[in-house]
């Protein structure tokens, strides 16, 4: 595909809705949000796709029911360690975005020991963020800068090297499914200039076409980051 996105970070959003519309418990959808990730991410990585980004479990989903909670915890454990086998056997790296150390000790661990096993892929670059929340990274990333650097000149480029995504370009294209138009803390730094897609479609039902969809849909886009052409 001409033009693909380098970058893509998604809202996977809808799960509950899904879940609710075949008469099925919320956690129902959950699981099969889980289930895409692998195809989505698998789809990505054979597209071509340099980095994907998802954006799995933010800072307010704590608000959730313990249940509905839990059942998310539970799946991420169990889904990351196949990520980590997909990872491998597809040469992609898989790091985290988010405070993690707001997550169980086990899921933590799992973080870790899957950051270190995938270190080595040379493909595409898998971030998945763990309660994550924009406001959240750049307020840590100021803390953190403010005890490391407490007097120094303050660049842009020097900025981004204490957030989360330090290392990786900005998003090209975010999608968000299920038919919200926000972006509900999701990266605020670093989609300053990505262009946006939003589908009604639900994420466990957005497919390999559908992110083929997307992406045709950002390559006829008209990038000018505040420029003329
Ligand atoms: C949004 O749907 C989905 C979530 C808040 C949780 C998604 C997380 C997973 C499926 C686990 C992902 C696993 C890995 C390995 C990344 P929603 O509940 O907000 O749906 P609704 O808006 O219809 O209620």
């Amino acid at each position: 595909m001409e033009n693909l996105p380098q970058h893509v970070a998604i809202i996977l959003d809808g799960n509950g809705r899904w879940a609710k519309r075949k008469g099925l418990p919320r956690t129902a959808g959950h699981a099969a949000g889980a289930k895409n990730v692998e195809t989505i991410t698998i789809a990505a990585s054979n597209m071509g796709i340099r980095y994907l980004t998802l954006y799995a479990f933010s800072t307010e989903n704590w608000k959730r029911s313990v249940d509905e909670v839990s059942t998310i915890m539970s799946l991420l454990a169990k889904y990351l360690i196949r990520c980590r086998d997909l990872a491998l056997a597809n040469n992609i790296r898989v790091r985290f975005l988010g405070d993690l150390t707001g997550l169980s000790e086990n899921l933590q661990k799992t973080c870790a020991d899957v950051t270190r096993e995938t270190a080595g892929g040379t493909g595409m670059t898998l971030a998945i963020a763990l309660n994550y929340g924009g406001r959240d990274e750049i307020v840590r990333a100021v803390n953190r800068l403010r005890k490391e650097n407490p007097e120094g000149e303050i660049t842009e480029e020097f900025f981004s090297s204490f957030l989360d995504t330090v290392g990786m370009p900005d998003p090209d294209l975010m999608i968000r499914t299920s038919g919200e138009e926000r972006i509900s803390n999701f990266l605020p730094w670093q989609l300053c200039y990505s262009e946006f897609y939003f589908t009604d479609v639900a994420w466990p039902d957005f497919s390999e076409d559908e992110l083929r969809k997307a992406c045709e849909a950002y390559a006829s886009r008209d990038r000018r980051f505040g420029g003329v052409k």
